[in-house]
């Protein structure tokens, strides 16, 4: 038997017991006559004893073998400690090793295996086996797997079926790239992996299983942030015989379940908003509704007043950053290039203080009266010692740079509370967005959503302005799940296709398997899906999904630890038929 406990678990209540632990060495603390020894396991730290009046000999020497990191195997008689350590449930007792025994030498760590570590991220990537030893990284793998196991519960107890759909499949149009998988006994032909299982979730439906669920893993082939990973895993779920109020109102009990269970929390109804409530409001399509700083529109307050930049703009909008008006024109400087900068694009900053002595001073005071300047104060709702930031422009520009310089101001003062959650539904996004690259329509969510009924007629005349029955939840400013009620009727995809630029045959291609089965009586039916890693980091209090997962990709898309993407032998491409060309 290697242990008659874990590290973690004894205490007072044990103490005369002879017991037997295994484990890693965290340190090793010798003072000649005393050696100290930190036993760590998954459960916790014990500390083991060793000393010059109680010890063997033989068993003392054997301790100048031992190094960090080694496993070993100790039994001993659980004594009370001389200076006991409040800070760990072990913290009273210690092991009076009798018996030694090393399962294992190590190698001396890269970085120490501590809470607070010496390693840098690169490293720790590759050598993340020895991360997950860490306390931070391993808690976060234990909660993600609790979340797992409360989903699971939650909709298995609902009648939700987990199915496993394939992962060698066919492009799903995402709107990623596919990462592709070439076929050996196909040569020349690839399967791509799954974007996400939507249309295998939608012949579920017509299958009849009526209620479908996956934890499953979707590949993406896309930039990545810190929110991203081109592997992520999806709770991935579809509803049959249902419309968007059943499914807001299944996945709603699903995340309150989760924040009640992880962090003790009731909420009511989550708040519902209009995607453009949301962009007038927030500029973003998944507002951070943790405070306030909402956009306030200002082309009454401040056009036709001769300052060019505003009169020639499409939309003249602002925000209140509440108790700022101290910033000194250096910060309001630093401020104005982070605007400028390329990724924001905004081409300048101006400000309105509302100084504590209840005067006024802007950036364009030479423009303006203290009446115009009083009646912007006013619609903003600024008190004495509030700052406004102004930005100008096209509205589909200007919305989100000033989003992002929300986000950024709500950073920087500290309201992006990691403790406090503000989940809600993003609901009637629009159907179809242009995109200027490939000049045609694309499906904002997928081709599969449904529009709104009443909207359908404007797919002939004005597809831009349909809206769909699409609905994001959006938890603390990020997306954190994404569905639609679905189309079911094959003439209506069909033309779905069409205004997706698709022509018969490529729909036909792509999608046949889909149309035909529609042919064969689809039931109405809806879904959503959740990102997995997005929501478990967001509920342990953290945005950058990398830690919620046990061996991740770094920024470039590699695996650090394993060395990979990698060629692959001249045999292997030759057998594939495929042919590199040699850089
Ligand atoms: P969507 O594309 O919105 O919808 O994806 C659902 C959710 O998955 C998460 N997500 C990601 N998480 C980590 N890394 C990524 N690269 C990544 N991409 C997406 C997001 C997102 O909200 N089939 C549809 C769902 C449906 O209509 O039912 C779909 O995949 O949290």
């Amino acid at each position: 038997m290697y242990r008659t406990n874990t590290c973690g678990e004894l205490n007072e209540s044990n103490i005369g017991q002879t017991v037997t632990l295994s484990g890693w060495i965290q340190t090793i603390r010798d003072k000649g006559f005393m050696i100290w020894i930190d036993l760590r396991d998954r459960y916790g730290i014990t500390q083991l004893v060793f000393d010059e009046q109680r010890t063997d000999k033989s068993l003392l020497e054997q301790t100048k073998k031992l190094g960090r990191e080694f496993v070993i195997q100790a039994t001993g008689q659980v004594i009370e400690r001389a200076s006991k350590n409040p800070n760990i449930p072990t913290g009273n007792i210690e092991i009076l090793v009798e018996k030694l025994t090393i399962l294992n030498s190590s190698l001396v760590p890269p970085f120490t295996i501590e809470d607070e570590t010496d390693g840098g991220e690169e490293l720790r990537m590759k050598y993340r086996y020895l991360d997950i030893r860490r306390n931070p990284v391993k808690e976060k793998l234990i909660f993600r797997s609790k979340v797992a196991r409360l989903v699971r519960n939650y909709l298995s107890d609902l009648g939700f079926i987990e199915t496993e759909t394939p992962v060698l499949i066919k492009s799903t149009p995402e709107g990623a790239r596919d990462f592709v998988v070439p076929s050996r006994m196909n040569p020349g032909q690839f399967y791509a992996l799954p974007q996400s299982p939507q249309t295998f979730k939608q012949l579920l439906m017509v299958a009849g299983l009526d209620k479908y669920f996956q934890i499953v893993k979707c590949f993406r082939d896309e930039d990545l942030r810190a929110d991203r990973q081109p592997e992520f895993t999806q709770i991935d779920c579809e509803m049959s015989f249902v419309e968007q109020e059943d499914v807001l109102n299944t996945f709603e009990g699903l995340i309150k379940y989760l924040l009640k269970e992880t962090r003790s929390l009731n909420f009511d109804k989550f708040p519902r908003m209009t995607y453009a409530e949301a962009m007038r409001r927030y500029g973003n399509d998944k507002p951070d509704t943790r405070f306030g700083m909402e956009f306030v529109e200002l082309n009454d307050e401040l056009q036709n007043s001769g300052f060019k930049v505003f009169d020639d703009a499409e939309l003249v909008v602002g925000i209140n950053v509440e108790g700022c008006a101290h910033y000194t024109r250096k910060q309001v400087d630093e401020l104005t290039d982070w605007v400028k900068r390329p990724q924001i694009g905004a081409s300048g900053l101006v400000y309105v203080r509302y100084n504590e002595d209840g005067s006024i001073k802007s950036s364009v005071d030479k423009f303006y009266s203290e009446e115009k300047l009083q009646a912007v104060i006013k619609k903003a709702q600024a008190k004495p010692g509030d700052l406004l930031l102004i930005l100008s422009g096209a509205a589909n520009k200007v919305r989100p740079q000033l989003s992002a310089l929300r986000m950024e101001l709500a950073e920087r003062l500290g309201l992006r509370n990691p403790e406090v959650f503000a989940p809600l539904w993003v609901i009637d996004f629009p159907l179809l967005e242009w995109s200027e690259e490939d000049n045609r329509y694309a499906a904002m969510h997928h081709p599969f959503t449904s529009p709104k009924p009443e909207d359908i007629s404007l797919l002939e005349t004005d597809p831009g302005k349909a809206r769909a029955n699409a609905y994001d939840l959006v938890l603390n400013g990020n997306e954190i799940g994404g569905g639609s009620v679905r189309i079911y009727d094959k003439d209506l995809q069909a033309l779905m296709f069409k205004l997706l630029g698709f022509s018969q045959e490529d729909a036909e291609a792509q999608f046949g398997f889909l149309m035909n089965a529609f042919k064969y009586g689809a039931p109405p039916h809806a879904g959503i899906a959740f990102g997995f890693d997005r929501l478990v980091a967001i509920l342990g209090g953290q945005e950058v999904i990398r830690d919620y997962i046990a061996f991740p990709k770094n920024n470039s898309g590699r695996d650090v630890m394993i060395d990979s993407p990698a060629p692959v032998h001249q045999k292997q491409l030759d057998e594939l038929r495929i042919n590199v060309a040699k850089e």
